[in-house]
């Protein structure tokens, strides 16, 4: 897509998971002062996104889109403002379809006015979805908007949500700066690691530019264990996906905030190599002791031990299933812990690990870890 953007996975915050349809511009400006009051906008959560019902049912004469008199009585453009004055960026939605999925105007064939429009009230991000789409192709009806945002000279992230339905990341590289992999999240364990095991199919084709969406995060909806949400948090950090947060941030639970404050964890899904790790090993009971890897900068990698059975047990990754050297000897980073691990043998690291738990490290080969101190 060439517009310099995603360089890293997308992070911030959008509406949908946690507020549906029930937004205004209130909850919106108190999410940003959130974002800033809580610390979360240091660690990189910087888009503050509206997605589906900002808008009125129908355009109006002159065919613009309108936001929604009730919910945004003073307009987006006022709204943008406010986002920026706090250093952070707003982002919107639209379909390419006729309608929204909740039934609000479309972009198919509006696309260079909608995009216009967009650019003069200041968004930076776009997520397009895929509703109403009169059965085009959606490698027909994806590239127009790309176009139209390039055209307004504004920069602006583009997003696609198209739920895998054509394999996107076979063709969306070229056209966005991610790609939804799979269909909506939901706020359950099934749902969670069943979007995780779809996402991973498509590792290969993520980079700096355009990342694999599986979706935004449900951490703090309520839905899920502690343990369960460590483990979403975890894997979509490890996967290189966006981490856009979809709770309250206005009411986190020490443990919510706990979870997505993790900045080992963050550094995992920024670090700059941008290489998407991936399900290397399963095995035990039905394959649910998983071992999930990959590599990062400075010859590290990361490596995840996830109990996907719902009692505790041992798991142990095996330096051949992760591609590491068995000469070279590594230093053990627990990043849920927070300090280093000691190492049980000179080919494998395993750990107790509770039941749906994920644990998180990075192993980083010793003689780097001396040059570094
Ligand atoms: C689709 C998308 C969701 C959300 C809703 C809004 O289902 O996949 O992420 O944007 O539409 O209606």
């Amino acid at each position: 897509l060439g517009n310099g953007l995603a360089t890293t996975p997308q992070m911030g915050w959008n509406s949908w998971n946690f507020f549906k349809c029930d937004i205004h511009e209130d909850v919106i400006k108190e999410t940003a002062d959130a974002l800033i009051t809580t610390g979360l906008a240091k660690l990189g959560y910087n888009y503050v996104n509206i997605d589906d019902c900002w808008s009125e049912p129908t355009r109006n004469s002159e065919g613009k889109m309108v936001p929604d008199s009730k919910a945004f009585p003073s307009g987006i453009k006022a709204l943008a403002d406010y986002v920026h004055s706090k250093g952070l960026k707003l982002g919107i939605y639209s379909d390419a379809g006729l309608f929204t999925c909740q039934v609000r105007p479309g972009s198919l064939k509006h696309e260079y006015d909608d995009a216009t429009l967009f650019a003069s009230w200041g968004i930076d991000y776009l997520k397009y979805d895929n509703c109403f789409n009169l059965g085009i192709e959606p490698e027909e009806r994806y590239p127009p908007m790309r176009d139209a945002l390039n055209a307004t000279g504004r920069t602006i992230f583009y997003s696609l949500c198209e739920w895998g339905v054509n394999d996107p990341a076979l063709w969306a590289g070229r056209i966005g700066n991610s790609w939804r992999t799979t269909d909506d999240i939901e706020d359950t364990w099934e749902s969670m690691t069943a979007i995780a095991d779809i996402n991973d199919k498509w590792a290969a084709y993520a980079g700096p530019g355009g990342w694999n969406d599986p979706d935004m995060l449900e951490v703090g909806n309520g839905g899920m264990t502690y343990q369960e949400y460590r483990a979403h948090f975890s894997i979509w950090a490890l996967m290189k996906a966006p981490l856009l947060i979809g709770c309250d941030v206005r009411n986190m639970t020490p443990e919510t905030y706990e979870i997505l404050t993790n900045e080992e964890v963050i550094g995992v899904d920024q670090d700059p190599l941008g290489v998407q790790g991936r399900k290397v090993h399963t095995y035990g009971p039905d394959g649910c002791y998983q071992v999930w890897a990959g590599p990062l900068t400075g010859q590290r990698y990361v490596v995840a031990l996830w109990n996907r059975c719902s009692k505790p047990a041992t798991i142990t990754a095996e330096w051949a299933a992760i591609g590491l050297e068995s000469s070279a000897s590594y230093s053990v980073r627990d990043l849920w812990k927070h300090e280093y691990a000691s190492l049980n043998s000179r080919t494998s690291f395993s750990a107790q690990i509770d039941a749906h738990a994920c644990e998180m490290y990075i192993l980083a080969p010793v003689a780097s870890v001396r040059a570094a101190a």
